[in-house]
């Protein structure tokens, strides 16, 4: 049984000020009238997987809950961190459950999705899913293959090795090269960005864990024996898991592994990590831009623009994202939008 997992536990900095503590892009209606976390759940629709389970902050429960059930999804379990401690240990704990409530059955096999992914072709993208099934069914460890268009350093780089049914051996893993070395593989070939979308069974990926990362399994597994469970809300014990490691799935096991295999996905993906991504997803009107709310623009161009509140009016401007909210006005050049991040750095510094 495929059990898609949903990380939504990041806190997507660069989308300030509509990304806030409390309300992360994932939770945001961002592209269109749902949020990007119902979209990752309605992404399934048609496929046969239990329901989902999704890991995420302990602050964010309610909002996640209302979430599925506005769109009538009927949820397994949530599973609450007390504090994030990135995605290796919330991947771990995930598994340690399913496999929990599993025991009798057949063992689930864990679909990973990242909360806050844009994804154009659904066909696409479900077609993938079923090609990783058979690989993460003979154990492998699946991820997911974009074909990259820009050195970015934000992403995973990974080397093709041999074909493997509708799928390459992994060669070689790098999480988030320098930019250099990104520009490399580029002008090289033969290389796909991670997008961050995992596929395994819970058995092969904690055995990977214990292989390379034995202290982060060592804490989770110490959580989640000491686990609460109060309805669909399950929450491992916090001081266990506070005392885990804080590191990524990427380099805490896709790095290390020798059994990944890497699927080619071609679905319009994009991790719309900033404004800049944001607008490029986006619907444009004939000057290029992207007008949300209350917007009148004269002689702009290239431009992002969202009002939440006040009539927001341009004139004789390019390449801007502009964002009004109730309690803040952001201007940043399209060029700039990835520092973005330095700005809710500096506010936090003030508090
Ligand atoms: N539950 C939980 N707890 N979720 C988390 C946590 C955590 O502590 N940290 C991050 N997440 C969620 C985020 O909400 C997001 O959905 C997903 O896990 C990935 O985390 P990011 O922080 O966005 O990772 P990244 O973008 O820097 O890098 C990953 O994604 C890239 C593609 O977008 C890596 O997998 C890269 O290799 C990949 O290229
Ligand atoms: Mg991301």
């Amino acid at each position: 049984m495929i059990i898609p997992v949903i990380m939504a536990g990041g806190s997507g900095t660069r989308l300030w000020p509509m990304s806030r503590s409390q309300y992360p892009k994932q939770f945001l209606p961002l592209v269109n009238a749902t949020t990007m976390l119902q979209d990752t759940c309605s992404r399934l629709n048609g496929m046969e997987t239990g329901s989902p389970l999704v890991i995420c902050g302990e602050d964010h429960r309610f909002t996640v809950a209302e979430q599925l059930r506005q769109i009538d999804e009927s949820s397994g379990s949530i599973l609450l961190e007390p504090a994030g401690r990135n995605t290796a240990p919330a991947v771990a704990l995930a598994a340690l459950q399913l496999l929990q409530e599993n025991q009798q059955g057949q063992e689930p096999v864990l679909l990973v999705l990242a909360a806050d992914h844009v994804i154009k072709d659904v066909d696409a993208f479900q077609q993938a899913v079923t090609v990783a099934a058979g690989h993460a069914e003979a154990d492998k460890l699946v991820t997911f293959g974009i074909v990259p268009d820009a050195p970015e350093t934000g992403y995973g780089y990974i080397r093709q090795g041999d074909a493997l049914a509708g799928a390459y051996r992994v060669a070689e893993f790098v999480e988030k090269p320098d930019l250099e070395t990104a520009q490399g593989y580029l002008n090289e070939g033969g290389y796909v960005w991670n997008s961050g979308m995992f596929m395994f069974k819970a058995s092969r990926y904690l055995a990977e864990l214990e292989q390379y990362r034995p202290d982060i399994l060592a804490a989770c597994k110490l959580a989640m024996e000491q686990a609460q469970v109060d309805r669909d809300f399950v929450r491992p014990q916090a001081e266990a898991f506070l005392n885990c490691p804080d590191e990524s799935i990427d380099y805490a096991v896709m790095e290390k592994t020798s059994e990944a295999v890497v699927v080619p996905m071609d679905c319009g993906w994009n991790d719309v990590g900033s404004w800049s991504a944001l607008w490029d997803v986006a619907e444009k009107d004939a000057e290029q831009n992207v007008k949300i709310g209350d917007v009148i623009s004269h002689n702009t161009h290239n431009s992002y623009i969202r009002s939440d509140s006040k009539l927001v009016a341009t004139v004789g401007v390019d390449n801007l994202v502009i964002v009004e909210s109730d309690d803040v006005i952001m201007v940043a050049s399209q060029d700039s939008v990835q520092d973005v991040k330095q700005i809710v750095a500096e506010l936090k510094q003030q508090q």
